[in-house]
């Protein structure tokens, strides 16, 4: 392998401040096609070699405002053309919601493309060889050296005056990068048949391999023990019980925790002689009871118990609840009726927890009492 043609001259100098000056000179003399390596990145090296703001920031601008756009038009689309879904009761184009999702698109499009676009357009990725790859030099200003290559492809360059100017500098040392036409030339390794071949089996190897983990290796024993353990699942089938059934019904009798059972169903006159109302009325349980009472029995009884109901007759007005009758039952005849409803009147035992009937019951007792008040009431 013959290295034929010159690539660069290249020196080498010890000291930042070194390089620093041989850029001003380079500069001075007029060469434009060169190029400077150093171990770390030089403070002031852009401004002296003069090298224009890197248009990189326009690809990474152009790659999020297009994955912006992408992003909003795939959500309009899919959410309000293809397949418009109410979606908690959002417009089909909902952009304060979309918003996140714009947003991660766009970071993600710019920076995968601007690196992408770095690889491509400026480190003309596949080919991946380079003059400098594998020299004195580029092993030099990988460690603790400062370089600077000229190239001969620069219109003034000139072997003998490049020599000379390095010397005059004060280079430590000087030497010729050659390449090989042809191994420049030459077709990226990636292309190789034999890489690609490599490629196919290692592909089929992986796949292979995770196909056999994921769908059989973890569902033999003992990798199973996870997955099939000695307990019924939801919905599954039991041999152990005679009905066949893995789930079952609650032992009678059961109680749910913090639930009391209404003992008197059918029995709303043992209920009005042996429940007895728990709670002694204050300003706070008689809001309460009042705010209930006009959410739940004022379209109907009205909201002073007059049986004045707000239905216009689509619902049969009912009695009083002011009459003897009901002024003389107990508060537990009373909650017997809203647990249980009374021939065509509901239940209100889903709409009321039992605290809140009695509730409503001190706050019935206030209102009759200011009907009917007794003689001990107006003192
Ligand atoms: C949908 C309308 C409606 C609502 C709402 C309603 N009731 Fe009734 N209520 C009736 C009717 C109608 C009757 C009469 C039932 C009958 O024919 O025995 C009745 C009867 C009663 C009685 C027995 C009166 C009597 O003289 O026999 C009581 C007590 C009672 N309601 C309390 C309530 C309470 C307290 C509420 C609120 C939780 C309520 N009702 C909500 C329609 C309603």
């Amino acid at each position: 392998m013959e290295k034929q043609n010159l690539y660069s001259i290249t020196a080498l100098f010890d000291t930042p401040d070194e390089i620093i000056r041989a850029v001003e000179t380079v500069q001075k003399e007029g060469y434009t096609k060169y190029d400077v390596n150093t171990p770390y990145p030089v403070h002031g090296m852009d401004t002296k070699m003069k090298l224009p703001p890197s248009k990189l920031g326009y690809f990474a601008l152009a790659l999020g405002l297009s994955g912006a756009a992408g992003a909003l038009f795939f959500m309009w689309w899919s959410l309000s053309k293809d397949y418009p879904l109410v979606i908690g009761g959002k417009p089909f184009f909902a952009l304060p919601a979309f918003i996140p999702v714009t947003f991660e698109v766009t970071v993600l499009m710019a920076s995968v493309g601007t690196v992408l676009t770095m690889l491509l357009l400026y480190f003309r990725l596949p080919n991946l060889s380079h003059p400098l790859h594998d020299t004195d030099y580029m092993r030099s200003v990988s460690n603790d050296k400062f370089g600077i290559s000229i190239e001969a492809e620069d219109s003034l360059f000139d072997s003998e005056r490049v020599n000379k100017l390095f010397e005059r500098l004060g280079a430590k040392k000087i030497g010729e990068v050659c390449f090989d036409e042809e191994e420049i030339n030459k077709k990226p390794k990636i292309f190789d048949g034999k890489f690609i071949i490599f490629l196919i089996f290692t592909a089929i190897i992986i796949s292979g391999a995770s196909y056999f983990t994921f769908n059989k290796l973890l569902y033999m024993s003992p990798y199973n023990w996870m997955m099939e353990q000695e307990k019924i699942t939801p919905q599954s089938h039991s041999k152990f019980f005679s009905d066949g059934f893995g789930m079952r019904n609650p032992v009678p009798g059961t109680v749910a925790r913090g639930s009391m059972p209404y003992l008197f169903k059918g029995l709303p006159d043992l209920a009005g002689q042996k429940l007895v109302n728990p709670l002694i009325p204050d300003e706070k349980i008689l809001a309460i009871g009042k705010k209930k009472f006009d959410t739940y029995c004022s379209p109907c009884h009205g909201y002073f118990a007059k049986g004045d109901a707000r239905l216009n007759g689509q619902f049969p007005n009912p009695p009083s609840l002011h009459s003897d009758k009901v002024r003389n039952w107990s508060d537990g005849r009373i909650f017997a009726v809203m647990t249980e409803g009374q021939n065509i009147m509901p239940s209100y035992a889903q709409q009321l927890t039992p605290d809140e009937r009695w509730e409503v019951i001190l706050y019935v007792r206030a209102l009759q009492r200011a009907v009917n008040a007794k003689e001990d009431d107006l003192k």
